[in-house]
């Protein structure tokens, strides 16, 4: 079912009246929303969150670990690699350290394409960045690649000859095998010029771990992915042809942490991994 967003604002920030909504099944953005700490959410959200959080507490802090790689990334992008165009992908509601925020703290010109399927994102964003003319936000899918290159913002924004930063931050793990994860990477890399990156982080299954099939298989009862847990190395697969920046795809809280991480040394950690590689 599908509602007016307007007639549910039962959270503490009501989305824009235009904005529709399902609240009869977990939305990934609003659940992330959630174990971030944040207000977009509502209950079938939470109830989603909860069984997760009962199996393994530790869920909030993958995703906090999550996003805290995400600001990581972007803070080496613009301020080693000298990468002035993003396009991310699986984008999410707006959260702390947004990328064009944590960017612009580095340079002011950065242009950022924020791109996600979930339209309540576009709604959201739209308001968030409606006074900067180098940030949009467009609802387009993941799962056809190309066509997120043919959107007239992304050629407003992007110019695809100069290198630009694919950013991939928790997405990748809630597409199905059917719809060819390693495929899709592979048709993103193909854009990008020589010297561009695509940034990956998600959800990861480090072999030795019960909870992660335990988490993947929450994931899938709340029909938000099957196979969210995906090992290390299949997910290395996403950057062939790249070179990796060091120290690699690794447990993200490990990738050029600061000292400043949340509880750095919890063994849940190895179960979100992330990286960043570089096309020669
Ligand atoms: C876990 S959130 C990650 C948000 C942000 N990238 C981060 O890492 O902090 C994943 C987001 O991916 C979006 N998403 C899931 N599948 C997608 C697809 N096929 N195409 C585009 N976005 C998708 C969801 O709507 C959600 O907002």
């Amino acid at each position: 079912m599908t509602e007016p967003a307007e007639q549910l604002a039962s959270t503490a920030s009501a989305p824009p009246a235009d904005a529709v909504i399902d609240t009869e099944t977990p939305a990934i953005s609003r659940v992330y929303d959630y174990l971030l700490g944040g207000k977009h959410h509502y209950d079938v959200d939470r109830i989603a969150c909860n069984a997760m959080i009962q199996a393994v507490p530790e869920t909030p802090l993958l995703a906090l670990a999550n996003r805290a790689f995400v600001r990581r990334a972007v803070q080496y992008l613009v301020g080693e690699a000298g990468i002035r165009q993003f396009i991310d992908i699986g984008s999410g509601l707006p959260a702390t350290g947004n990328v064009h925020e944590v960017a612009e703290q580095l340079n002011p010109n950065v242009r950022v394409v924020y791109v996600d399927k979930d339209p309540i994102v576009l709604a959201y964003g739209r308001a968030l960045l409606s006074k900067s003319d180098n940030t949009t936000v467009i609802t387009a899918d993941l799962r056809d690649p190309d066509a997120i290159f043919e959107q007239p913002e992304v050629h407003r924004l992007i110019d695809t000859s100069e290198p630009f930063a694919i950013l991939l931050g928790g997405v990748m793990m809630h597409l199905e095998p059917h719809e060819d994860p390693v495929g899709v990477a592979a048709r993103l890399r193909a854009q990008l010029p020589s010297g561009g990156y695509l940034m990956h982080c998600g959800c990861s299954d480090p072999g030795d771990d019960p909870r992660a099939p335990e988490l993947n298989a929450i994931f899938e009862q709340f029909h938000m992915g099957s196979r969210t847990f995906p090992t290390y190395p299949e997910q290395l697969r996403y950057f062939e042809g790249l070179d990796l920046v060091e120290p690699g795809f690794v447990p993200a809280n490990t990738w050029r942490a600061g000292l400043d991480f949340p509880d750095p040394d919890n063994p849940a950690h190895a179960m979100l991994a992330g990286g960043i590689g570089r096309k020669p």
